[in-house]
């Protein structure tokens, strides 16, 4: 990747006013030089996507990043929508379809479970990464690279201090995207991206 990167952050809270954990990580990103933030519901609230608005925007960013509460061991009903319109065959994917190649992917998701139910023994039985199975392969049919993702876990215990370490974590990730203090490697055999900001920190 170049040294400079374009981050669109494709947020999707369909109860932002009871946000608190999204609320704060968007809050922490707002405003940053080549960062943009999408707000599909508040920009969609009738599910209508612009689709060659949404194209236009995938296309002049280089780190796409699908930011959300887990609902449902996935995405609110919006992303899958999103997915579905704007990752066009012959535009996204297909013998023909090249405008997302090389770019970078990730997704960035707070769950109400702590990390330990998210085991093969823990009461949700699959990690946070195999429940994100479909982003990461639609990623890569895509031709872009799917990054480990940035994971805030247990929402219902989490505390204020953690939840703005969390926020703090997530800004030095997304400008350390946007500055190219990354490259492919560091995010080889880590399981959440915030491996990278929290041994560096
Ligand atoms: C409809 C719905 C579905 C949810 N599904 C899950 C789930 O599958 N796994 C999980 O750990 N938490 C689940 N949660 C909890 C949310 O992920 C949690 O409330 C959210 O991450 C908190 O972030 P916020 O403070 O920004 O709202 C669900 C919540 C709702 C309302």
């Amino acid at each position: 990747m170049t040294d400079e990167m374009k981050i669109l952050i494709l947020f999707a809270h369909p109860a932002f006013h009871k946000s608190i954990i999204n609320r704060a990580l968007l809050d922490a990103v707002r405003g940053l030089e080549n960062v943009t933030i999408n707000e599909l519901y508040e920009n969609y609230p009738d599910f209508f996507i612009d689709v060659e608005k949404e194209k236009k925007l995938l296309q002049e960013h280089d780190v796409i990043v699908w930011h959300h509460p887990f609902y449902w061991y996935s995405a609110p009903a919006i992303i899958k929508e999103w997915m579905d319109l704007v990752l066009q065959h012959g535009f996204a994917y297909g013998r023909n379809g090249f405008a997302l190649q090389g770019k970078w992917a990730m997704s960035a998701v707070s769950t109400g479970g702590r990390q330990e139910v998210y085991t093969a023994t823990g009461a949700n039985h699959f990690s946070v990464n195999q429940f994100l199975a479909p982003f990461n392969q639609s990623a890569t049919l895509c031709r872009m690279r799917y990054l480990p993702p940035f994971v805030t876990h247990g929402a219902h215990t989490i505390t204020q201090a953690e939840i703005e370490r969390q926020a703090a974590h997530y800004r030095e990730l997304i400008t350390g995207l946007r500055d190219g203090k990354y490259t492919e490697k560091d995010f080889e055999n880590i399981e959440y991206s915030n491996h990278l900001t929290l041994t560096n920190a």
